[in-house]
């Protein structure tokens, strides 16, 4: 009986784990902010999340951008983990480049432009490496389109990295 009850433990907080990372990935319940192809949504508290590296893009688009990830993210990346586990979340989020009104020669984050997810679920997006995208203008997913844009791009130049191009920054 004491081991069943140790058991049952240990289950209910393998449940209470799952369904934290579930939520993790897929907050808030509307459908029409879920991505197309891929029923991604931005993730609930990914403004609290650490970063892993910050990226300036050039013109035309002159953004800056941060890439954070959820504790399983982090996690892989300190330890080298290839490929990143399931509930693995990765978020960019960018911003076009302003200057510092205060500062010339500094950039800072002037309008937010998008926010873009990729979620580790090796299972339901076997056919894309295992990762689930999303790609968000004010809060809302951009056409199927685009969605269809973002694996093949990712493939092609860092397969060799699970399809993940942001290193931990140093
Ligand atoms: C033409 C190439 C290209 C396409 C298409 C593309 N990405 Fe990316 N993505 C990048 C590059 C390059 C980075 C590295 C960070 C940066 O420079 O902004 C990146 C980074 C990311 C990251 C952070 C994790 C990482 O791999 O570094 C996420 C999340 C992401 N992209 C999501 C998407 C989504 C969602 C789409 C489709 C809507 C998409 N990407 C389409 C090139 C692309």
């Amino acid at each position: 009986m004491r081991r069943f009850g140790i058991a049952l433990a240990g289950l209910a907080a393998i449940l209470a784990a799952e369904a934290c990372a579930t939520r993790e990935a897929s907050a808030g319940s509307d459908p029409t902010n879920a991505s197309p192809i891929y029923g991604v949504m931005i993730p609930a508290g990914y403004r609290r999340w650490e970063l892993v590296a910050p990226a300036l893009e050039a013109d035309p688009l002159n953004e800056l951008r941060a890439v954070v990830g959820n504790s399983i993210a982090i996690e892989a990346y300190r330890a080298g983990t290839l490929p990143f586990p399931d509930g693995t979340v990765l978020v960019k989020l960018a911003w076009k480049r302003a200057q510092s009104p205060e500062f010339e020669p500094a950039s800072v984050p002037g309008a937010a432009t998008t926010v873009q997810v990729m979620v580790k679920d090796s299972k339901k997006y076997a056919a894309t490496g295992g990762w689930g995208f999303g790609r968000f203008v004010d809060g809302k997913p951009v056409d199927e389109a685009q969605h269809q844009t973002c694996f093949a791009c990712h493939e092609a130049r860092v397969r060799g990295r699970d399809y993940v191009f942001t290193r931990l920054a140093p």
